[in-house]
């Protein structure tokens, strides 16, 4: 027995050893090392094959002869072109077993909210305020990619948008920089866990590097506009934050910042990002984002584009392959080989750190068990309902068991299309409609009519409305977003026959709804909910979960008004901040979302009245569940900063808490606010903590507030 224990102590002694690899280095002393040999060997051809990235095409004989040859260093696989696992290990073992020197490939792919169970898209989920929330579903997602062949994601994007008219609002976590760094954060560490090497890790490639979410007009892709202030104060926070939080790589935006584009911007790239940030993973260009300097007229032909991207910073080409001009720009002395050899050493970290040197394979067997499984299901049901924001409420939700008649009806009741703009592995077969969660989740006692609601009879309708995965998304770009005519009238003809109104939204960006809001009852935002959306909705309008979400954007009464966004400056006159024909108030504003209890806030107090450039402020407030269900609440603090040395924003989500409580009950909700962390740029765009007089809020949205003041001294 007791040699037993011994052996076992022993076991369990080598296991918590640092993996080591193949050469039998260990940690990262011996990573470095073992990147110092496999340098030493390898030809210039090789190095820049290493920078490649080409898009993973089935069958390419073309691409597998360069992969033989060494010269791809990682794949782009897209949702069109994927593989089986076992497809995967056959491609990896061209690169492991017939190229000179045996590097493995990585393999890239768009985990974005999901591999095969497909959660909320990144908004919606941002709604729930719930950072652990963000971590568990990326965890999930993770562990399906990583066991099925990929290594690293394309996400978490932390493009902060303050415009519905741009598709790709729908990938971000909204328009507020400290909800895309804390969410960018747990993503980070949902998909990389605690150790890269475990076939529950993926690398994560945070995006896109940066301020492509400014893209002028809406229009994807287009020129930002940027000030220096504006990028150190609110684009680039989200990055840094991912990238101390360890995310592998960073990908390089498509768009012009301010005249030098994202994907050639030395300052960004090398004097940010790789210098005062000292991150030591790889950048990658977007999709052909390299070759697009021509586009953009800073290259005057391929291998110009290719030297101007790798010497600003660009480490890895994906797609275009003008970084096969390199051999000839080394040789010739535009390019210093040294700019190669870093590329290709933080390249060659990344897959050592990821493991895979010692595991280049994956388990067919374990891949296929690992999707889709019914506790991944059940975190996405969970997911979903907490991401739901319920806008409106008369009274009639939830829907009560003894309500004889509703009416279910609308595009999106038995659509199967809820699965927003990157669906990864999953497919639509697999979503749980409205109706079938409704038919299946419904009190015994309630009868469920699917179809047209005219008859006068039917008491409650159900309208399930919204914009489907094909009209948001890159390149998916509206002048306007407001509801579609003929859903409105849906709902208008609803109201006329007699029934009460609940609207079910999916969406993936904030929609215009104001000519909707007269007719209906009830409004539900379930955005695009993923695999279990009609369980989700079901949960939600039965009242088995109390909705809890939160807006993460301002939702405009009226398209003209974008960009409207609830930390804008107040101008030297704030009542001309508004239209002849509309107000200078959103709809919903920023934080806004009800429950189906009441939540009252009182005796907001604060340590002291003033605090030192050193110290913390501690703010307590009391919450009550004044209502007859238990719920949870997103209490939230804002501050402003009376009078600086530069204009500051009205108000700045300084932190929230998302708490539990039961109904009738009173909790006291308290935040500790360190005075660094109302630090502004100075004029010359340095950091300082200036003294003076600070407005302090807190409450249920951004409009809803109790206030107090205090001092910086
Ligand atoms: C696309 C997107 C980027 C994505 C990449 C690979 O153009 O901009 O977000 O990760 O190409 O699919």
């Amino acid at each position: 027995m007791r040699i037993g224990i011994y052996i076992g102590s022993l076991a369990a002694c080598l296991c918590l050893l640092p993996r080591t690899g193949a050469a039998g280095s260990t940690g990262e002393a011996g990573i470095e090392k073992r990147i110092d040999k496999l340098l030493a060997r390898m030809t210039l051809e090789e190095k820049i094959g290493q920078l490649s990235q080409p898009v993973y095409v089935r069958d390419d004989q073309e691409l597998l002869t360069r992969i033989e040859q060494g010269l791809v260093g990682s794949l782009c696989v897209t949702e069109s072109q994927i593989f089986t696992p076992a497809q995967r290990n056959e491609i990896q073992r061209i690169a492991v077993e017939k190229s000179r020197l045996g590097i493995p490939l990585l393999f890239g792919f768009d985990v974005v909210h999901g591999f095969s169970t497909i959660f909320p898209t990144p908004l919606g989920l941002s709604a729930s305020w719930d950072e652990e929330a963000a971590r568990e579903t990326a965890a999930v997602a993770a562990s399906e990619a990583r066991s099925y062949g990929i290594d690293m994601t394309f996400s978490p994007m932390v493009d902060v948008s303050r415009d519905p008219r741009w598709g790709r609002i729908s990938e971000c976590y909204g328009e507020d920089v400290l909800l895309n760094t804390r969410f960018g954060v747990a993503a980070v560490r949902g998909y990389q866990g605690e150790n890269l090497t475990s076939p529950t890790s993926i690398g994560s490639c945070v995006k896109h590097f940066v301020g492509y979410g400014m893209s002028l007009g809406g229009r994807d892709k287009q020129f930002t506009e940027i000030s220096r202030r504006s990028l150190l104060e609110t684009y680039l926070p989200p990055f840094e934050a991912c990238v101390r939080a360890g995310a592998v790589s960073v990908m390089t935006a498509f768009n012009d910042i301010a005249g030098i584009p994202a994907s050639a911007n030395p300052f960004t790239l090398r004097t940010m990002l790789k210098e005062r940030w000292r991150f030591d993973g790889f950048t990658l260009s977007d999709w052909d984002a390299v070759v697009e300097l021509m586009n953009h007229g800073v290259a005057g032909d391929e291998a110009a584009a290719a030297e101007r991207a790798v010497t600003a910073g660009v480490d890895v080409e994906m797609r275009s392959a003008t970084y096969r001009n390199l051999v000839r720009s080394v040789k010739e002395g535009r390019v210093n080989i040294r700019t190669i050899d870093d590329a290709v050493r933080r390249v060659l970290r990344i897959k050592f750190r990821l493991g895979l040197f010692d595991r280049p394979y994956v388990d067919e067997a374990v891949a296929m068990a690992s999707q889709l499984t019914p506790e991944h299901r059940a975190v996405a049901r969970r997911t979903a309902a907490e991401s739901m924001v319920l806008l409106k409420n008369n009274g009639v939700l939830p829907l009560s068991p003894d309500m004889k008649l509703s009416s279910l009806t609308g595009p999106f009741a038995s659509n199967r299309d809820l699965l927003g703009w990157w669906t990864g592995h999953g497919r639509q077969s697999d979503v749980v409609t409205v109706a079938e969660g409704i038919r299946q989740g419904k009190p015994a006692s309630m009868t469920v009519v699917e179809g047209s609601a005219a008859r006068q009879s039917v008491r409650t309708t159900v309208i399930c409305i919204g914009e489907s995965g094909a009209t948001f998304g890159e390149s998916h770009n509206l002048t306007d977003v407001t509801l579609s005519r003929s859903q409105i009238e849906m709902v208008r003809e609803a109201k006329a026959g007699g029934s009460r109104v609940v609207v079910v939204l999916f969406n993936g960006r904030p929609l215009v709804l104001t000519p909707i809001m007269d007719y209906a009852d009830a409004i539900l935002v379930a955005w695009h909910p993923g695999v279990e959306a009609g369980n989700a909705v079901a949960d939600v309008l039965f009242g088995r979960v109390n909705p809890c979400g939160k807006l993460t954007s301002s939702w405009p009464k009226d398209s003209g008004q974008i960009p409207i966004y609830y930390s804008d400056r107040t101008s030297g006159r704030p009542r001309e901040n508004r239209y002849l024909n509309v107000d200078g108030q959103p709809l919903f504003p920023f934080g806004f979302g009800l429950s189906y209890t009441q939540f009252r806030y009182g005796d907001l107090r604060l340590s002291s009245p003033s605090v030192g450039p050193q110290e913390t402020l501690t703010v307590r407030v009391d919450v009550t569940n004044a209502g007859t269900c238990d719920g949870k609440e997103i209490v939230q603090l804002y501050v402003h900063d009376r009078v600086a040395s530069v204009t500051r924003p009205r108000k700045q989500l300084k932190d929230f808490k998302k708490v539990f409580i039961p109904k009738g009950k009173t909790v006291t909700v308290e935040f500790r606010l360190p005075a660094d962390e109302l630090a502004l740029l100075d004029a010359d765009c340095r950091q300082v903590v200036e003294p003076g007089e600070f407005d302090l809020w807190v409450g249920t949205n951004s409009h809803d507030l109790l206030h107090t003041v205090f001092e910086v001294k």
